[in-house]
């Protein structure tokens, strides 16, 4: 591989000398598919009222670093009032706001505010279950005759004697036994969480409705929380792997979604699905824009790789499949790019190298995935490259999943020791933590204690900070955006692997209409070198190194990320 010595832009580039303008470049494609998402995860976001948890004022007050950041949606993460089990995804009330958050008149506003400001809003619905202080389940508790009894999976037995061997994502048994009711109730997540019946078309109904409501207040798309896991195995019996084979009945799943469609298209919803587990057939068919369900799908492929090889990332494989779903997608589809959300650790902290690299592997990843063909989604602290919180005790936790997944451990023997090392890598507090604007105490995020401890970081980040400095993070993501924005090749362009072979570069190409983008990212601590490709006849546009410009540089240095514009060969 040979560099191009000719120009040669550092990180601070100026991408305006390429005569792309600020105007939208697509023409009939959908909206979503030009746009930038960020997800708000609204407890740590601002809070306004300094009562240490964020709120939805708080949104509303940075809608200018949103138009910093220039994004063109938020998605943001679950606010109805709840039992508070799994931080707002254990709803009590559909048609509402947690008072910590505000009220629905802060909702209008907001709303109104992002409108105003040409920025869309996408927000959480959880369809799988409630919480069990929601009304329904009330009401099927105190009656098991009661119509709402129904609007629940029940199974008979007796006490302590689960129906099948189901367990819960979160650990333990998916069942809890209800006495009057001579039966079992089926709860996916946490106990609180009982998973709604979608074979009772009333339920199908209730979440149309809410969806309209929603609708008539202003909202421009919805986040629709683990459609996966709906259709639940019909014979109850055991199932081989008891964390996730009951769930798995995409066929079944269709049924569902497909009296969902209506209201979703009446009303021009942009629609998110989170899918954990689809498969590619399923999320090409889920994906059709005639016959599907979704605009976009939200697959952790991708994520897990990580969690199943430690310590060294698979780099073969993760080229491979993601590869896959670029291709699978490239006609008909369109990818989410994301690496990070509330319910994943930090990415500089499970992909990069927040030790050695944080700055520079926090940009590789961002020109990694965000340049790939499809609607990238960046989550709050990511375009700061936020590392894991560190906790050094499990009372810093809030999590249920972790705290849970903590006293199991104990249980076992595991000392505390260990299970708090795995929880600073895995626990979703690790990206729960406050955003941090500024110097100030709690990074500015709250005058009182937040709701969670602040992360721990060594050197300090924050946006004020990293808005005033060329090289930060924050300075790169804000590039990347306006790039995806604005190249129309980085848009829609064909997505095509460049294989090099090795267990280091992820090194692809964008092309459309002979015009070519080469992406190459080092993402290993090594130096690399590779034969691969000839980049002699390109332009060098980004990079978060330093580069000598008159260098004939062949190594690629650990976490070293580039963006080639290749010149058209005459
Ligand atoms: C979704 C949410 C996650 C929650 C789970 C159960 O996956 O993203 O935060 O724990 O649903 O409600
Ligand atoms: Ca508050």
């Amino acid at each position: 591989m040979k560099a191009n010595a000719g120009l040669v832009f550092t990180n601070n580039n100026r991408l305006h000398k390429f005569g792309y303008g600020r105007k939208r470049v697509m023409g009939d494609a959908q909206w979503w598919q030009h746009a930038v998402g960020y997800q708000i995860y609204p407890q740590s976001f601002l809070d306004t009222n300094n009562d240490g948890i964020g709120d939805l004022a708080g949104i509303q007050q940075q809608i200018d670093y949103l138009k910093t950041l220039r994004v063109d949606f938020v998605w943001v993460s679950s606010f109805y009032p709840s039992g508070d089990v799994d931080n707002g995804y254990d709803v009590m009330k559909y048609r509402g706001v947690a008072p910590q958050f505000g009220t629905l008149a802060d909702f209008d506003r907001l709303v109104a505010a992002l409108h105003a400001a040409d920025i869309k809003i996408v927000i959480d619905l959880a369809l799988n279950h409630t919480s069990s202080d929601h009304p329904w389940f009330k009401a099927a508790l105190a009656d098991p005759t009661s119509t709402y009894h129904d609007y629940y999976i029940w199974q008979p037995t007796t006490l302590d004697v689960a129906p099948n061997n189901w367990e819960s994502v979160f650990g333990g048994s998916a069942w809890t036994y209800h006495a009057a009711s001579q039966a079992a109730y089926l709860h996916t997540f946490a106990r609180k969480q009982p998973d709604l019946n979608w074979e009772n078309p009333a339920v199908r109904r209730e979440m149309s409705d809410i969806i309209q409501w929603w609708a008539d207040r202003g909202v421009d798309g919805f986040r629709l929380d683990g459609v996966t896991h709906l259709k639940k195995q019909a014979d109850f019996a055991d199932v081989a792997a008891p964390r996730t084979d009951y769930y798995r009945d995409f066929t079944g799943v269709t049924t569902y979604l497909a009296d969902l469609k209506p209201v979703l298209q009446r009303n021009h919803l942009f629609t998110i699905g989170e899918a954990g587990g689809i498969d590619m057939p399923t999320a090409q068919r889920w994906l059709d824009p005639d016959t599907g369900f979704f605009d976009l799908l939200l697959e952790f492929d991708h994520v897990h790789y990580w969690e199943n090889a430690e310590p060294k990332l698979p780099i073969a494989a993760l080229r491979q499949n993601l590869t896959r779903w670029q291709l699978a997608l490239a006609d008909k589809g369109w990818n989410a790019l994301f690496i990070e959300n509330h319910d994943l650790p930090r990415a500089v902290s499970y992909y990069g190298n927040p030790v050695d690299y944080r700055r520079r592997s926090a940009k590789a990843l961002g020109l990694w995935y965000l340049l790939m063909k499809g609607t990238p989604f960046i989550y709050q602290g990511q375009e700061l490259g936020l590392p894991n919180a560190r906790f050094d005790s499990i009372d810093d936790y809030r999590d249920l999943d972790s705290r849970l997944y903590y006293r199991s451990q104990r249980a076992k023997g595991v000392s505390e020791s260990k299970i708090l090392e795995q929880l600073a890598a895995k626990s979703r507090d690790n990206a729960r933590t406050p955003f941090p604007w500024n110097d100030e105490p709690n990074g500015g995020f709250s005058e009182h204690q937040p709701w969670i401890q602040p992360t721990q970081v060594v050197e300090r980040i924050n946006v004020e900070r990293e808005s005033h400095d060329p090289y930060s993070v924050f300075t790169f993501y804000r590039q990347l955006i306006q790039l995806k924005k604005t190249v129309p090749t980085l848009q829609k362009g064909r997505y095509e692997l460049i294989d090099t072979k090795d267990d280091q570069l992820y090194v692809y190409r964008r092309t459309y209409n002979g015009d070519n983008w080469l992406i190459v990212v080092n993402m290993s601590n090594e130096a690399a070198t590779t034969q691969e490709f000839d980049l002699n006849p390109s332009e060098m546009i980004v990079t978060n190194m330093r580069v000598d410009a008159a260098s004939d540089e062949t190594q690629i240095q650990p976490w070293e990320a580039r963006l080639y514009h290749l010149r058209k060969l005459e």
